[in-house]
């Protein structure tokens, strides 16, 4: 005590000792400054602007309470992401529904809760939806996702704005087709344009560039059919850091140039600019959170080299094992010891894959130690699967130097409770 690891103010050791291990730990404080400078260097410098949050970062009915108090808009990319934020009582007009392979079913649910956007992926989504909009009388607003043929500078499973994607129209099909068919079509209403080109991005050309490509797309449908766009939604990828990242950006270095392109462009067309929106998720919650393990075994094997077990693993973060994401790591009793051991922090599932860190160079440690891995408050929670029948971990909130639980730890009884 007195010397360990804090986070936000509150003593790690002292979490992990009164929620167990493994726990997430988000940091309220951290999200809120992220959701102010989204204000600052955004909404409210730039007019008609809007920051949604995507929730697949990391979802649970506090995040959508504190989006709903921040002012943001939420995405969501399921029926459960839908029912999660309305459940928490986000404003529905607020929500953006993604998805490449929406359901018959999650369109219904989108139409019928008055989901405010509805990010339309192909011909035959935009069809159904037209359908059940014209069977339910309701005429929802939608933008069309696009493939803008940008390859970001990311991990190829996380980059998305390529030409062969499993995502959105390609920019033919938009221009030669898909926008006419859904000028025309009586139940929805056709707003603009949405791309999204991969995530954990630290630069901004590819943003430019993207953004670039659907502005001289939206000029050719204008000049081909008079439609003038009503919304740009530029998506979300703002990278953060890792333990080979860069610090993470402020946001100005991704929108700034981004609204100089767009503003320039409706400038010279004498336009009326787009609203336009982003939809940062890592960016918002990623460093916003850490996750606290036990020490269950340490050991050097055969080949020399010292490995770390502990009470969790790839269940609860599967990113170094889909992505190699790599992270950095803290002995939480020891946070200013000399790093004199080189070890690799591995999960307790019967997998050689799940590691969570490849050679981290930490203190010595042994049985019953702490650590705290830094920057998992993105895609962990929200990716987290009950592989080996590993429980779920607890999500403990620190505000204002105060901790509070915010979702139980999962039990057995909860993992067999559907079992028939
Ligand atoms: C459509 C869309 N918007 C926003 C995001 C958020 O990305 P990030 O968390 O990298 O900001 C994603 C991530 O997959 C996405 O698919």
């Amino acid at each position: 005590m007195g010397n360990n690891f804090e986070f936000y103010g509150c003593d790690a050791a002292e979490l992990a000792r009164e929620y167990g291990t493994p726990l997430y730990v988000i940091s309220n404080d951290a999200v809120r400054a992220r959701c102010r400078e989204l204000r600052e260097s955004f909404t409210d410098r730039y007019e008609n602007t809007r920051a949604v949050y995507a929730c697949k970062a990391f979802l649970t009915q506090e995040i959508c309470r504190i989006m709903k108090s921040e002012g943001m808009g939420m995405d969501a990319v399921s029926g459960g992401e839908i029912y999660a934020e309305v459940k928490a009582g986000m404003d529905p007009g607020m929500l953006v529904f993604h998805g490449n392979s929406k359901t018959k079913a999650e369109l219904i649910q989108a139409v019928e809760t008055g989901v405010g956007t509805i990010v339309v992926d192909n011909m035959s989504e935009l069809e159904l939806l037209n359908e059940i909009a014209l069977e339910k009388g309701a005429k929802p607003g939608i933008l069309f996702r696009v493939a803008p043929g940008v390859d970001s500078h990311t991990h190829s499973y996380i980059s998305t704005g390529q030409l062969d994607s499993k995502f959105g129209f390609s920019i033919e099909e938009v221009e030669n087709h898909a926008a006419k068919a859904a000028m025309d079509m009586e139940g929805v209403d056709f707003r603009g344009l949405h791309f999204h080109i991969g995530s954990q991005l630290h630069e901004n050309d590819t943003h430019v560039m993207a953004v670039k490509i659907v502005l001289e797309l939206l000029g050719r449908l204008r000049d081909k059919y008079g439609f003038k766009a009503a919304e740009l939604n530029c998506g979300g990828g703002f990278g953060v850091h890792y333990k080979d990242d860069p610090e993470t950006p402020g946001i100005s270095m991704f929108v700034d140039p981004m609204m100089a392109e767009i503003d320039s462009f409706y400038e010279k067309l004498g336009d009326e600019r787009p609203m336009v929106t982003i939809e940062p998720g890592r960016w918002i919650i990623s460093d916003a959170g850490i996750t606290i393990y036990e020490v269950g075994s340490v050991k050097v094997n055969g080949a020399g080299k010292t490995y770390v077990g502990v009470d969790g693993g790839m269940p609860d973060n599967p990113r170094t094992a889909l992505y190699q994401a790599s992270y950095e790591v803290v002995v939480v009793e020891k946070p200013d010891a000399p790093k004199d051991v080189r070890a690799t922090i591995a999960g307790k599932c019967c997998e050689s894959g799940d590691i969570i860190i490849y050679d981290a160079d930490i203190p010595a440690v042994e049985r019953g130690d702490h650590l705290a891995v830094l920057s998992t408050g993105a895609y962990n929670y929200s990716m987290a699967s009950n592989y080996n029948r590993l429980c779920r971990p607890a999500v403990v909130a620190v505000e204002n130097g105060e901790a509070h639980l915010s979702v139980r730890r999962e039990t057995y009884e909860d993992m067999i409770s559907r079992d028939l």
